[in-house]
């Protein structure tokens, strides 16, 4: 039987990896957070001090990379034996992802380790190009956005939680740059796919998004 895909795809604070997580355990199906490949990655590359144009180099990293998904409460990401959870959600971690996946070598190096998540008994994969490039057969697929200052302001929120100091102002100019070279970049460009249903979130809350997305799935 065809294992089923849900794919949520969307600009960076939209909601898609609370709404994609609470929707994979209701199902029970796995969940892939496609950005946070990409952000290891990133990190990774800032430890080893290989620089953005020698993409020979940074592919041999992409390959090797050791990254395993510890689901539990709070899902915990170690690399190469090493807990990166708290340094994946800096916005700098973020920025310097969205510039590394422009590299088409990249985006194709990575592309495996994502298309390993598919498995029984389904999978909900969040990211930029779930539904167009990574699972263009995926039987649901939606594309969830808000407004650029809805999404900064709930990064700002979810920072101060965590402790972690943030400035509202400075957040909203990343984010507006981030979409920018998200959506622009010649590769895998932010876009929603032909057949994914559009969602705006931007006043809706986490549950009526949910709901709205496992209307869809049941
Ligand atoms: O979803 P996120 O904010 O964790 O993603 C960080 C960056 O990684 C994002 O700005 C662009 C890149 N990314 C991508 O190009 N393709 C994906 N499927 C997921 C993330």
């Amino acid at each position: 039987m065809e294992i089923s895909v849900l794919t949520i795809d969307g600009p960076s604070g939209a909601g898609k990896g609370t709404v994609s997580r609470l929707i994979a355990q209701q199902l029970e199906w796995h969940y892939l957070d496609s950005g946070a490949i990409y952000r290891a990655l990133a990190l990774e590359l800032t430890e080893k001090d290989v620089l953005h144009d020698s993409i020979t180099e940074i592919v041999e990293v992409a390959l090797a990379m050791d990254l395993v998904f510890e689901s539990g409460e709070e899902q915990l990401v170690i690399l190469n034996g090493q807990d990166i959870t708290d340094l994946l959600v800096l916005e700098s971690t973020g920025n310097a992802a969205s510039k590394i996946a422009t590299i088409p070598e990249v985006r194709a190096a990575l592309l495996q380790k994502q298309r390993d998540f598919k498995q029984a008994a389904g999978l909900v994969a969040d990211g930029r190009d779930m539904g167009t490039v990574v699972f263009p057969e995926a039987q649901y697929k939606v594309f969830l956005t808000a407004s650029a200052l809805t999404r900064a302001e709930r990064r700002y929120k979810q920072l101060k939680l965590k402790g972690i100091d943030a400035n509202l102002l400075k957040i909203t100019t990343d984010i507006q740059e981030r979409d920018q070279r998200d959506s622009e970049r010649q590769f895998s460009p932010l876009i929603p796919a032909p057949d994914a249903v559009y969602i705006d979130s931007s006043n809706l809350s986490i549950q009526a998004v949910v709901e709205e997305v496992l209307s869809l799935v049941r």
